[in-house]
């Protein structure tokens, strides 16, 4: 009787009226629920990232976590069956119309054992030579692809920083990867958007942990190559951005700068024009990521506005020796930048300070 520490809730016809609600007790969230005349209660704390257990739903006698929807037993606290977690369960007892919870739980938190996710491991650049990424945002059709102006010029890129200056090159196209859009974690709570990213860290076949990998770890380089599409990059581009967040938002919520001493730089064509819309979205979200530039961290190329002849840009743009030379240009800063980066690490001790002037 001694672990016994009864604490009166409430009015039990009260708090019959919700089928699922957050207590607080003594400094602990509880998730409270009453359904088929039956009270349940257990702690309103989700095992995985804390979320509020107590504003998720039910569904088949189990909290369903509002954050990324792991389930618990609402009156035991065991997960879903064939899971061995459980979270604590707490006794209820009625007296005099009123509900009694005793603040001692009767069950103790029990995780199941998971390996980590590759993602998870420590942020350390590996020695070796300057490594580049080229992500090629284009969309096209994969059976039968066609001619993009901006990839070319990656390419070209690409086999430059191989060829003179002796990098490790990885051409990523977004195209050729299956992976989702952002769920919008974010949006439920900071803390529920995740890294590794609640999808990478959920679905197996999602294929973005490819970009997040070269991104955080592998590159020193990252070079993003988009189409004009109406006046902004392409919507692979946008696809894989808000993705990013789970990057991001570790400066938010956990003051974690995963990307530093790091450079970016981008290609950006199309057959009409507003080249510096584009390249002002892509340096503001990759500067939010933590990257740095060189001195003219694009190259870009467009017809204009009166152009409507895509045809002849696609040839303009084979033929041109002037946008191949940018091209390489573009890998030269790049190339400089990030050995200085790696020579003298400047961003070690760099934190969020200032961001959103705080
Ligand atoms: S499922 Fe509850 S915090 Fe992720």
């Amino acid at each position: 009787m001694s672990n016994q520490k009864w604490v009166k809730i409430g009015k039990v016809a009260a708090l019959k009226k919700k089928e699922l609600q957050p207590i607080d007790i003594e400094g602990k969230r509880i998730a409270l629920s009453f359904r088929d005349g039956k009270f349940g209660a257990i702690s309103g704390t989700c095992l995985h990232e804390g979320g509020p257990l107590g504003e998720g739903s039910i569904r088949n006698d189990y909290v369903v976590c509002p954050w990324h929807s792991w389930q618990f037993h609402r009156v035991t606290g065991k997960a879903r069956p064939g899971i061995p977690a459980a979270i604590p369960q707490f006794e209820l007892k009625e007296e005099a119309g009123e509900l009694y919870l005793n603040a001692t739980p009767l069950t103790k938190a029990k995780h199941a054992s998971h390996p980590k996710h590759p993602l998870e491991r420590e942020i350390k650049r590996k020695p070796g030579p300057i490594r580049v990424v080229g992500i090629s945002t284009t969309v096209m059709n994969k059976e039968y692809p066609r001619y993009s102006t901006s990839e070319a010029l990656l390419q070209e890129s690409l086999d430059h920083a191989k060829k003179n200056h002796g990098a490790e090159t990885k051409l990523i196209k977004l195209n050729d990867l299956n992976f989702s859009p952002c769920e919008g974690y974010y949006s439920k709570s900071a803390h529920a958007c995740t890294w590794p990213c609640t999808i990478t860290q959920f679905d197996p076949k999602d294929e973005l942990t490819e970009v997040y990998d070269a991104f955080v770890f592998w590159a020193d380089v990252v070079i993003i190559s988009t189409a004009i599409r109406w006046g902004a990059p392409s919507s692979l581009y946008f696809k894989m951005a808000e993705r990013m967040n789970a990057v991001q938002n570790q400066m938010t919520i956990a003051d974690r700068v995963l990307i530093r001493n790091k450079t970016a730089a981008f290609i950006v064509t199309g057959g009409q024009d507003n080249v510096q819309a584009v390249v002002g979205q892509m340096v503001t979200f990759f500067s939010e990521l933590g990257f740095a530039f060189p001195q003219f961290p694009f190259i870009a190329h467009s017809r204009g506005w009166h152009a409507e002849d895509m045809e002849n840009n696609v040839n303009y743009v084979k033929q041109s020796e002037f946008l191949r030379e940018g091209a390489r240009a573009l890998i030269d800063r790049s190339v400089a930048m990030a050995s200085d980066l790696i020579e003298n690490e400047p961003m070690c001790k760099v934190v969020r300070g200032g961001r959103k002037a705080r």
